[in-house]
């Protein structure tokens, strides 16, 4: 199902974890990938396809984003897919919470939205329009257990949500699309350190009792950014084996 034949997709922490997961399908899908993150993810774009890349750049930074959008544009003249997975989820409670922490969760998980829409717009509307997905979480419906020290990540979630909505309607005239999807608790090397008791604890909640998969995060990312979701436009879609049903 070549869903996404000719389309240059950027993904944001496409070197592991949800990102990757995402990366991958979109390059089954057919399309050229671009990884973007802090570290170098060359084996992993190596594994996508021929034109797949990788640029290392910190999302958090101005210039990391103009060296990205610069390179791209010599690339391939275009983009017509931005997937914002790259994320950090440190855990203070509001009695440890410095402002330094709070401002660095804010910069990668918040600010790097808006730097990385700004950058690529003009791409995509050399591309005639395009598809931004903001990975936010299920952490927005404040879901996580009692005492775990997420406010920072939480208060940034929900900019994302707003951001999404507002640029929904900002962007549409471009013919760009802006959704957002909230994964569920999710198997990946970020979330290793949290114990499985604590896992179990909230996935126990959902109505599908396991786990998440980087897959099945990306499923639903592939539909959003593929033309059959051209109508669909500043939405939030959990995607956490039903936990948000609550
Ligand atoms: N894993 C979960 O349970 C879960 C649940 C809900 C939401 N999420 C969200 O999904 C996204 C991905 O989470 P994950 O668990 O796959 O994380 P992860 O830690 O496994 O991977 C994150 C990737 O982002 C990159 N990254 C982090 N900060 C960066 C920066 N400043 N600049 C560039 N790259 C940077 C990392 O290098 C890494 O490759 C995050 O936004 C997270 O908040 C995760």
């Amino acid at each position: 199902m070549k869903t996404h034949q000719g389309k240059v997709a950027i993904v944001t922490g496409g070197r592991q974890g949800i990102g990757r997961g995402i990366a991958e399908l979109l390059a089954q899908r057919g399309a050229t990938v671009v990884i973007v993150g802090r570290e170098d993810a060359t084996s992993v774009a190596e594994a996508l396809g021929a034109d797949a890349l990788s640029l290392t750049a910190d999302v958090s930074d101005e210039a990391g984003w103009a060296n990205v959008a610069e390179e791209v544009a010599r690339r391939f003249g275009k983009a017509d897919i931005l997937v914002h997975a790259a994320g950090i989820y440190p855990v203070a409670t509001i009695d440890e919470m410095t402002l330094d922490a709070w401002h660095q969760v804010f910069a990668v998980n918040l600010d790097a939205h808006m730097l990385g829409a700004r950058a690529i717009a003009p791409l995509m509307r050399k591309a005639g329009g395009g598809a931004i997905v903001a990975i936010a979480s299920d952490a927005v419906g404040l879901v996580t257990p009692p005492g775990m020290g997420f406010s920072h990540y939480v208060a940034s979630k929900m900019g994302v949500v707003g951001l999404v909505r507002a640029l929904a309607n900002e962007l549409a005239a471009d013919n760009i699309i802006v959704n957002a999807v909230h994964p569920g608790i999710t198997d990946t090397e970020g979330a290793s350190g949290m114990p499985d008791e604590q896992k179990a604890q909230v996935y126990m909640t959902q109505a599908i009792k396991r786990l998440g998969k980087p897959a099945d995060i990306a499923g639903p990312v592939a539909f959003l950014t593929s033309d059959d979701a051209r109508f669909v436009t500043g939405q939030t879609l959990a995607v956490d084996g039903g936990l948000m049903r609550l």
